[in-house]
């Protein structure tokens, strides 16, 4: 995909008024933006699944660069709501995003998605690794019954991965989602990371 220099202006301001640009930069790994390529690519196959200019809920939206992406698709958009538990995680997003920030299209917000409403038409979850799944669990509960349900996880082991998958057949069992309308996975150098978009 392509990355217009106006937003790209936008993320490296961003970095550089975040407290630590090092941290803040962990987002633009390789894997992570291929990640988001990928989910952006399979959102567009299966977009007929949602409504015309769609509200969108990124849950564990981290600072905001999966956000940036999708405005910067032909996928029209109305709205993106990114929500994170991290209270850093808010200015840095927001930054990320100033253009649609003006625009009244793009908010940060400091949540547990566990416990948060959401209305939106497509909700986005690719920190499912980052939830156990008694807290998976309550927040599905929580979504609406046709909202286009995208989430992503990985088996890649480390401490603060406390829920990871070893295979997208294990992810699909601990996602629980009840109509699939994609499943697949992406091999990257350090760990496999894992996609589902369906519905409830
Ligand atoms: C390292 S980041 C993103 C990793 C993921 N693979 C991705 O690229 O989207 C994980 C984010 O999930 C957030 N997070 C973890 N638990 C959360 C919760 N209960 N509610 C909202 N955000 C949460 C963390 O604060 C962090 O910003």
């Amino acid at each position: 995909m392509n990355i217009d220099t106006e937003h790209l202006h936008h993320w490296m301001r961003a970095i550089r008024n975040s407290k630590d640009p090092m941290r803040t930069m962990d987002a633009f790994w390789r894997g992570q933006i291929a990640s988001k390529e990928w989910l952006i690519n399979e959102l567009n196959r299966v977009r007929a699944y949602t409504v015309d200019h769609p509200s969108v809920d990124i849950h564990g939206g981290w600072v905001g660069v999966l956000a940036s992406m999708l405005f910067q698709t032909n996928l029209y958009l109305k709205n993106i709501r990114s929500v994170d538990i991290d209270p850093e995680c808010e200015s840095i997003a927001n930054d990320m995003n100033q253009i649609e920030l003006e625009q009244g299209r793009f908010r940060a917000v400091t949540a547990d998605m566990c416990t948060l409403r959401s209305d939106a038409d497509i909700v986005i979850n690719t920190s499912c690794e980052h939830i156990t799944q008694d807290q998976y669990d309550l927040w599905l509960a929580g979504l609406p019954q046709n909202s286009l349900i995208i989430l992503q996880s990985n088996n890649y082991k480390i401490p603060e991965h406390v829920r990871t998958a070893d295979t997208i057949e294990g992810f699909k069992t601990q996602s629980s989602l009840s109509h699939i309308l994609y499943a697949g996975e992406l091999e990257l150098p350090l760990y496999k990371r894992f996609m589902i978009i369906g519905h409830k």
